[in-house]
């Protein structure tokens, strides 16, 4: 309604309201290289572009005379109330994306200033500590990308706890890096390398592994890709994850009904279905597509989704498909390089819009009513 009134009275969004035109306008802004590694993904990007496109195979059915004039979007995920069902999905390196290299401390602003709640990846640039401290009271999620070191996950995640970050996202499709194309055509390890070391750096094990003063060498950057990647977690590490917290302990990367299943039964918090937007394996299947069977195999346990959402809409549909949560991911990278924290706040905010009106004009007011019923399956020409 506030951005109908201003534009009644002449004043139309500087930032824009559709997600091609706001990806249009990032490349613009963007370094080549800093585009590609954001925009990417794995292959021809066929699985990425599926993500995307398969939310069009579902359709909302409207439900008249339901009078939805209150919505309520709140949700209770792991003891905490969140304003609605929407968080920002962990991005590696965003500081590329912010003209002040701060990316996590603009990207924690504006999820504390629209009051979403932030996922912070392993390798954020700045501190862990610094983003939960801007995150105030709006939940917090750490996300682990196990490193070899076993000590040196102990350690993150000790941070973690301590900074009070509400839960341990633990992310396990990137173990090693997916074929990317547009990252080796344009190679950008090199530009990355010295803007993801902040959080090493204040790290004490990674500091002790280092044997070297700070500095954004090349051993550290060596360092750290050799500890964060290569280790492959698998469901005999579950357990030990399982005891470096009482936090709680959320997969990231499930697609498969039987591995919600068993990481259920192994104790895991929350299940969170995603295909890591496209950028880890190509040939998949749309993201979208894996959550209905997830969320069965899940039982009673929260399932968090992202992977293609572009549109308040696509919230809509995830969430009747079971999403408990659903994550944004590359559009609010675009946000960020377009408005720094008021882009970011312009694309929560404009998502959460749509998302409200949706449900108010199609007659769904509550998160409970929208179930599989919601929708209907489109068959595309
Ligand atoms: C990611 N993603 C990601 N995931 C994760 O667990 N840790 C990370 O550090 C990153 N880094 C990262 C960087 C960039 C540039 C992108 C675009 C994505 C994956 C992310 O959390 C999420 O799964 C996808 O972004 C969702 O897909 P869409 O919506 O961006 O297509």
């Amino acid at each position: 309604l506030e951005i109908y009134l201003q534009g009644l009275s002449g004043v139309v969004p500087t930032l824009p309201m559709v997600f091609e035109e706001l990806e249009r306008r990032a490349q613009g802004a963007l370094p080549a290289s800093v585009w590609s590694y954001v925009a990417g993904g794995a292959g021809d990007e066929a699985t990425q572009r599926a993500n995307v496109a398969a939310f069009q195979t579902w359709g909302l059915i409207p439900r008249m005379l339901v009078g939805a004039v209150e919505r309520d979007l709140s949700v209770e995920l792991w003891g905490r109330r969140w304003p609605a069902p929407v968080f920002l999905a962990p991005i590696g390196v965003i500081g590329l994306c912010a003209q002040s290299g701060h990316g996590d401390l603009e990207t924690a602003r504006a999820a504390a200033r629209a009051d979403v709640p932030m996922v912070a990846s392993t390798l954020t640039v700045d501190p862990l500590e610094d983003v939960a401290a801007e995150l105030g009271e709006t939940p917090g999620f750490f996300q682990l990308y196990t490193p070899k070191d076993r000590e040196l996950a102990e350690s993150l995640v000790a941070r973690a706890e301590r900074a009070g970050f509400a839960g341990i996202v633990v992310t396990l499709d990137t173990w090693v890096t997916g074929w990317r194309p547009r990252d080796l055509a344009t190679s950008n390890f090199p530009q990355l390398r010295g803007h993801c070391l902040a959080n090493y750096f204040t790290d004490p094990r990674f500091r002790a592994m280092l044997g070297a003063e700070p500095a954004e060498t090349a051993q550290a950057a060596v360092l750290q890709w050799a500890t964060t990647f290569g280790h492959s977690v698998t469901w005999d590490d579950l357990a030990w994850l399982r005891s470096l917290t009482d936090l709680p302990l959320i997969l990231k990367g499930i697609q498969h009904p039987d591995d919600a299943r068993r990481a259920r039964d192994a104790g895991a918090d929350g299940i969170y279905c995603s295909n890591h937007g496209g950028r880890q394996a190509n040939g998949g299947l749309p993201a979208i597509q894996c959550l209905p069977d997830v969320v069965e195999a899940a039982g009673d346990l929260p399932v968090l989704f992202d992977s293609g959402v572009r549109s308040g809409a696509d919230v809509v549909k995830a969430l009747a498909l079971g999403a408990s949560a659903v994550g944004i991911g590359r559009p609010y990278a675009y946000g960020l390089a377009l408005g720094g924290v008021d882009g970011i706040v312009h694309v929560l905010r404009t998502l959460l819009a749509e998302a409200d009106l949706i449900m108010a004009v199609d007659g769904y007011p509550a998160l409970a009513d929208l179930t599989p019923d919601a929708l209907r399956r489109v068959a595309l020409p």
